[in-house]
Order: structure tokens, then C-alpha cells, then sequence
């Protein structure tokens, strides 16, 4: 049996350079993505790609394929997230909420994740050490949030990070192998972001691939270490610890 190191929302700037990082760095584990998007014309050959509309009966049943793959899954990337979109701007005042763009926004950062976490518990029950690592954002911190705005965002990544603290306490008497990394990855230089960049510092803006390859190595540092298992660690991409 191989390890299986899985990545959800295959499309977004971080989850491809994840791909990249993990095909250098595992050479005998296996690499699969999912994504709504059919996979990319110049996908390494090494990656298995998995169309998926993320409807809960579909989840359970791209996993049901994936395992397939006779893998046992130790690492689980979820890069799913949503800030703004053709018709979604992050709210600058309370004026702005709109019910449809919250439902949107929490559907995104908050449901999807919980649903690949839902799915992915039967899996991990056994010995063998797994990490699930979720892309949150320092946002999300409710003790961080000094200046405002970004409801939707803010508010969904805290949900979010409150539906993995608490995954955390219940994966420990199930599944006390596994462990939950809540990772903010910097702002990092992807469409998510892009609107947003101008007052960005250069050195402060990180490439895809920096950040990939620091949330990789955090993560292989826990699995090896075992600490902190049956927990959820709020790290950012430098290794220190977020508050909630
Ligand atoms: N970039 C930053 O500066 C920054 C900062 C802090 C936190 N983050 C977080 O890091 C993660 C990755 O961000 P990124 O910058 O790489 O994003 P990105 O390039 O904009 O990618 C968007 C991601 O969201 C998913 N997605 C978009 N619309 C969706 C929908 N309607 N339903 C389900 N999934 C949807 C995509 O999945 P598919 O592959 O299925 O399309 C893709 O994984 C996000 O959670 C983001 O909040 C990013």
C-alpha cells in the first residue's frame, strides 16, 4: 500500500504548486488531486486527477475511487477558499452584506471543507499517522480581527476553523492517529489575492510555490512527530502559531 497525500480544490495557485512540491518531494507516495475542473493539459503524468462537484454523495464517492488506488491516505490538503468573485466584493460596511454573496462565501470556506472532513473519517480510523490540512486565513482569527471588514471571509474561515477545532476533539477518540492543521499561508500571489496586492510589501507577497513548500514541510514534520495528535494546530506558513 502506498501513501496517498490528497489535494482538494486542485485548481487554486496554492493547490497546483502543492502538486508540483509533493511530486518532487515523495517519490514513491502517490499524488491525487480533486477539482471541479477537468485536469490541466500539462498535468505531471505521476498525478491522479478526479473530477468532483463536491455534493456530499459525490465526495463520498470520489474517495470510495481514490482509495481504490489500494493507498492508505496520510495527508489531505484542502485548498478550496473563496474572497471575491464577478459578483462578490469583500464588504467594507455592514451596508454591504448581501444574504446571497454570505451563502456563497460560507458554502466555499466553511461547508466544502467540513464535507471532505465528514468523508474522510471512516478512512483515518486506523494506526496509521494522517494529517488533514485545511487553508484557512489569518482573518479568521477572531482575537486577531483589528480592523474589520471582509465579513463574509472573516466570518466564514472562523466558522471554518471552529468546525476543525471541534472535528479535532472528536477525530481524537475515533481516529486519535490523526491530526488537524489549520494553515494561514500568507498573502500569496494567486487570483484569490490579486485584487489585493498593492499595499502588499514585495517581500511580504509569497509565490505559490514558497508557500506550497513550507505548508508541505509542516506538515511532514507532524506526521513524523506525531505532535499534538487528536489536536488542531492554527499555524501560519512560517511555522508560528495563529490565535483563534
Ligand atoms: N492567496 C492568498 O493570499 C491567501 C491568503 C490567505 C488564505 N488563503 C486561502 O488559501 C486557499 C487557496 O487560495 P488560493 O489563493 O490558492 O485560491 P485560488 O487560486 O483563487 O483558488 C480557488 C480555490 O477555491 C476553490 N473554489 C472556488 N470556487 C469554488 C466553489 N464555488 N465551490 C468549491 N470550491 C471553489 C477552487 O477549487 P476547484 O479546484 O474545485 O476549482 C480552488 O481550490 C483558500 O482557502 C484561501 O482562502 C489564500
Amino acid at each position: 500500500m502506498s501513501d496517498i497525500s490528497l489535494v482538494i480544490g486542485a485548481s487554486s495557485g496554492i493547490a497546483r504548486a502543492t502538486i508540483e512540491g509533493l511530486l518532487e518531494s515523495n517519490a514513491d507516495s502517490l499524488v491525487v488531486a480533486v477539482s471541479r475542473s477537468s485536469a490541466p493539459t500539462e498535468l505531471d503524468g505521476r498525478c491522479h486527477w478526479f473530477k468532483c462537484s463536491y455534493g456530499d454523495g459525490e465526495i463520498g464517492r470520489t474517495l470510495r475511487k481514490i482509495v481504490e488506488l489500494r493507498g492508505a491516505i496520510s495527508k489531505v490538503f484542502i485548498c478550496n477558499g473563496l474572497l471575491h468573485s464577478s459578483q462578490i466584493s469583500p464588504e467594507k460596511r455592514v451596508e454591504d452584506i448581501d444574504r446571497e454573496a454570505l451563502h456563497a462565501v460560507f458554502e466555499v470556506n466553511a461547508v466544502v471543507p467540513m464535507l471532505w472532513v465528514k468523508n474522510l473519517k471512516p478512512l483515518l480510523r486506523g494506526p496509521k499517522p494522517a494529517v488533514i490540512c485545511v487553508l484557512s486565513a489569518r482573518v479568521g482569527s477572531i482575537s486577531d480581527n483589528k480592523k474589520g471588514g471582509w465579513y463574509a471571509y472573516r466570518a466564514s474561515k472562523a466558522a471554518l476553523n471552529m468546525f476543525l477545532k471541534t472535528s479535532a476533539i472528536e477525530f481524537a477518540r475515533v481516529a486519535p492517529s490523526s491530526q488537524f492543521i489549520v494553515f494561514h499561508p500568507g498573502t500569496t500571489d494567486t487570483p484569490l489575492s490579486s485584487p489585493f496586492q498593492t499595499n502588499v510589501p514585495a517581500d511580504r507577497l509569497f509565490s505559490p510555490n514558497f508557500v506550497a513548500n513550507k505548508m508541505i514541510q509542516i506538515v511532514e514534520k507532524h506526521i513524523s512527530s506525531k505532535t499534538g495528535v487528536g489536536e488542531a494546530h492554527f499555524l501560519a506558513w512560517d511555522g508560528s502559531t495563529v490565535s483563534w
